[in-house]
């Protein structure tokens, strides 16, 4: 096996291993190396929907899906079908107008997977089974490298901060009624550490990206202009590491120091057919993992939303 680094700040591509038939040995410098890098290419990985599963699995349980007006779920609860072949149509594509599209256009914006759900995804693994000619990139940024070049001032003010994030915050930046009511319902807005370490190695990482809405405890105004601020400082472009994708990469990202977005390409004429998976984390990282309504919800999240969750009881009855 091979590692050769891709850039001064993460990611590396490993050479000369076959994911399907990899032994412990192997799968634990791989997993060294996951640690290390945060961003792992792996070229020419022809893997089946269930061998991709299979080896993903080593790293823990995988997450399922959410429903989605995309239907990204519809080949198994633990695999998203990323694609712009409609699924009712088959051969037919979809352009940037389908709704379908506008709601995977959220791909497109700086994030880590799965912020939005009380227990977070540690990694992800795209398996890209078409891509496009031209454009059709994933970029990735280090939050680990962005942590360690923030002044001391603001590193302090970050400290024991807790981020509300929500998907139905950050698609509301991109278009209305991407949800329905029914499905809204299942996604409260979650709390989590604006400040991480990996257990392994204990580098510290912020994490933020679309889904983090605002700081809790801080005026609301100005924890949004902290959060802007934040991700212009991650995703400065020599920050930027972009993967332009061959058939068959596997690509592998750690969730919780990396953000990530998809670069767009011409969607009405080339196919881009990719597969994902993702192993869960492994706890929320801030307690009680949901948030408690505050007027700023209104017009964004519905009433109703996550109320009854048993989380959002306390002792003196719901939480509002
Ligand atoms: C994802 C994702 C971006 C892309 O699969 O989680 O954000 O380039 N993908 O497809
Ligand atoms: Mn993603």
């Amino acid at each position: 096996m091979k590692i050769v680094p891709l850039h001064p700040h993460l990611g590396a591509r490993v050479e000369g291993v076959q994911l399907q038939a990899i032994d412990d040995a192997t799968f634990a410098q791989v997993f060294d190396a996951f640690q290390e890098y945060s961003v792992l290419v792996f070229p020419a990985q022809r893997l089946i929907d269930e061998q991709q599963m299979a080896f993903s699995e080593r790293f823990g349980p995988l997450e399922r899906t959410i429903r989605a007006v995309g239907k990204e779920d519809r080949l198994h609860p633990n695999l998203v079908d990323l694609s712009n072949i409609d699924p009712d149509h088959d051969e037919r594509l979809l352009g940037w107008n389908d709704r379908r599209m506008v709601y995977q256009s959220g791909n497109q914006l700086w994030h880590t997977d799965s912020s939005f759900k009380p227990v977070p995804a540690m990694a992800s693994l795209l398996s890209g089974r078409e891509v496009p000619p031209a454009g059709g990139e994933t970029e990735f940024v280090s939050m680990r490298h962005a942590w360690d070049t923030l002044p001391e001032a603001t590193r302090r003010r970050l400290e024991g901060r807790v981020v509300v994030h929500s998907i139905l915050y950050s698609r509301s930046t991109i278009a209305p009624d991407l949800f329905d009511p029914e499905h809204e319902r299942e996604l409260a807005p979650v709390r989590q550490a604006l400040v991480r370490a990996n257990p392994v190695n204990g580098r510290q990482a912020i994490y933020i990206g679309s889904h983090a809405w605002y700081i809790e405890g801080m005026d609301h105004a100005e924890s949004r202009t902290l959060l802007d601020d934040l991700l212009t400082h991650t995703t400065r472009p020599e920050c930027v590491l972009q993967h332009r994708w061959t058939p068959w990469d596997l690509v592998m990202w750690d969730n919780r120091c990396v953000l990530h977005r998809g670069r767009p390409w011409d969607a009405a004429r080339h196919k881009r057919v990719m597969r994902r998976t993702t192993i869960a984390g492994e706890g929320p990282t801030a307690e009680p993992p949901w948030a408690t309504r505050t007027p700023v919800w209104d017009g964004i999240i519905a009433e109703g939303v996550g109320a009854g969750h048993p989380a959002r009881t306390t002792a003196r009855g719901t939480a509002r």
